[in-house]
């Protein structure tokens, strides 16, 4: 994970890669720092911690014009001052940012290191030395120094005696501005909007150079190349002015514009074309991490309802170490917020390498697995800042079940319509609050559509609040786990399908009978006896999905926040996970 961004110009780039840093904080916030031009030597600040802490070490009269910063999520090294980022070459001639892992760093450590003494347990010191150990121009070490890489990078390199910063890719995002002010570098594209104009986007194997006015792109043989500028939109995808004091409420809030923005794209501006061209498929295997893992669950359920398809679900960091058996009749739907996540590309790569249809189904536009497949359906929840997914989730169902319903040729749109123009974003009581905060041990449970809810909701409580709580399937209780239900027991149950009512409320009483309590969510009066019900919106049963997980997506914000947790960057955690 991590995030990186630089800065090089005729003026002060100290804030400007700060404020570049305060974007990126999303892709992790263990620690910080920058390393900086000042008076022919490079100099480090970093700090443990948000950038909040950074920007304290930082005197407001600190001026440089060249300058690499780092935001860390922990990966080789414990969280501490030493193994923050900025990394020096022992000889404190090179400073280095580096996202990514570099995989056998242990080995070039003691065959080509030995002689150098680490302060760091980082991997990104051993790249740092590395670099400084090869021949030739500043270039040239860093394309020889990677091509002993194992591993992902990207990479921003200063050389206390020019006046460049050098830029390597691997795996990890990197893009690239300039203007008439200098050239910037970073893991994303919102750090440049309203700055910039144009950005590039480096790909795999790439090789940059910028100096105050210009970039250079070069090949890994050291070739120079020449590449397209794209356009940064000033889109909604860049918005991050945020009224709320978190941003996941403001994120929770925003879902009834995203089905709306999302309505509108698929149905008035037509924005994907392709959708016949995917009847062809005979069936589906979708793949994906975490809470786009739960989205394509839903996903795999609409194309199976409507289109009588053959679907199939795979965890991403499962899928890319199977013995898969491919199909040219099925196609491959890669399904992630981000389009960075390690497990998810390593599999897109994997089918795509074997010559099988591939689509992404992302939120962030040019994201390296949209590179990386045939069809690209986006999503359009625009930025997602908060670590824990909701609005994007609710994108991605709604859009799986456009697709679904696009493909299977079925005429929705006038309910889909009626949806989006209806669907409100309710809080649950405050009571219901204070009656979920009083437990320590949850479970949810529901079947089918409402299982897969179940398991969304719980994954949102474990990271946001750090309650060990388990999402389950409503018929699989009684086959172990109903052992742990007792008097401190809270089973949240969702029941949002006619058919399956009455067994639901099966489930309840055989809670109720060990004296679990119960809250219950549901569009139906329930006719057995609850501790708690939060009645739902009534909708057609395939949107209940959507409208199910928004008051389980408010308990949990409600529940950190009752406990003082800052709900936007949950422990251990980061935005987008770009390592295996
Ligand atoms: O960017 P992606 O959708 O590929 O990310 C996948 C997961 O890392 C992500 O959904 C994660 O589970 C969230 N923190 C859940 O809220």
């Amino acid at each position: 994970m991590c995030g990186i961004c630089s800065a090089i110009g005729g003026e002060n780039k100290i804030f400007e890669v700060l404020n570049g840093l305060k974007k990126l904080e999303y892709r992790g916030y263990d620690s910080s720092g920058i390393a900086y031009f000042d008076n022919g030597k490079i100099k480090v600040i970093k700090s443990i911690g948000e950038i909040k802490n950074l920007e304290k070490e930082i005197d407001n009269s600190l001026y440089s014009n060249n300058v690499i910063g780092h935001t860390r999520w922990a990966t080789h090294g414990k969280v501490s001052f030493e193994n923050a980022h900025p990394h020096l070459s022992q000889d404190k001639r090179y400073a280095l940012v580096h996202n990514g892992i570099v995989e056998n760093f242990e080995t070039l450590r003691e065959k080509l290191l030995s002689d150098i003494d680490f302060l760091s347990q980082t991997d990104t010191e051993v790249l740092v030395n590395l670099i400084a150990k090869q021949q030739g121009s500043t270039l040239q070490k860093l394309i020889s120094a990677c091509s002993l890489v194992e591993g992902s990078f990207a990479l921003c390199l200063q050389h206390e005696k020019e006046q460049k910063i050098y830029l390597a890719k691997r795996k990890s995002p990197l893009m690239v501005a300039k203007n008439e002010h200098g050239c910037m570098a970073s893991s994303d594209m919102s750090v440049f909007a309203g700055r910039f104009e144009t950005c590039y986007i480096m790909n795999d194997n790439e090789f940059a150079v910028m100096d105050n006015k210009n970039i250079l792109f070069f090949d890994k043989n050291g070739k120079k190349i020449e590449k397209n500028a794209i356009f940064i939109k000033n889109c909604d995808f860049c918005e991050e002015n945020n009224s709320e004091k978190y941003f996941m409420l403001k994120e929770i809030k925003e879902q009834s514009l995203v089905i709306k923005r999302t309505f509108f794209k698929y149905f008035v501006e037509n924005v994907f074309l392709q959708f016949d061209d995917l009847k062809k498929y005979k069936s589906f295997h979708f793949i994906a991490c975490g809470t786009a893992f739960h989205s394509a669950l839903l996903g795999a359920r609409f194309i199976q309802k409507f289109c009588h398809k053959k679907c199939e679900v795979s965890v991403a960091s499962e899928f890319r170490y199977d013995d898969n058996v491919l199909s040219k009749k099925c196609l491959y739907v890669f399904v992630s917020q981000s389009g960075e996540t390690a497990d998810t590309i390593a599999c897109a790569e994997i089918v795509a390498n074997r010559g099988f249809d591939t689509m992404a189904v992302t939120n962030v536009p040019y994201c390296s697995l949209n590179n990386l497949t045939k069809f690209v359906l986006p999503t359009f929840a625009g930025k997602e800042v908060a670590v824990a997914s909701t609005k994007a989730y609710t994108a991605q169902v709604f859009t799986l079940l456009i697709l679904a319903l696009k493909i299977s040729g079925h005429n929705y749109s006038q309910i889909l319509k009626n949806f989006s123009n209806t669907f409100e974003i309710e809080k649950p009581d405050e009571n219901v609050v204070n009656f979920v905060s009083g437990f320590k041990k949850i479970f949810f449970i529901g079947r089918q559509q409402d299982y897969v809810t179940s398991l969304e909701g719980a994954l949102k409580l474990k990271e946001i609040a750090y309650v060990n709580c388990l999402g389950m399937a409503g018929g699989e209780l009684k086959h172990g786990t109903l052992a742990l239900v007792d008097g401190q027991t809270l089973v949240i149950a969702l029941s949002t399908q006619f058919s399956l009512k009455e067994k639901m409320e099966s489930n309840i009483q055989e809670v109720k009978a060990r004296g679990g309590k119960i809250l219950l969510l549901s569009q139906f009066e329930p006719m057995v006896d609850v501790d708690m019900f939060v009645p739902l919106a009534k909708f057609e049963e395939f949107l209940m999905p959507i409208v199910g997980i928004v008051p389980l997506q408010f308990l949990a914000f409600a529940y950190a926040t009752k406990l003082g947790l800052n709900p936007d960057k949950p422990r251990n955690l980061a935005k987008s996970v770009t390592v295996e």
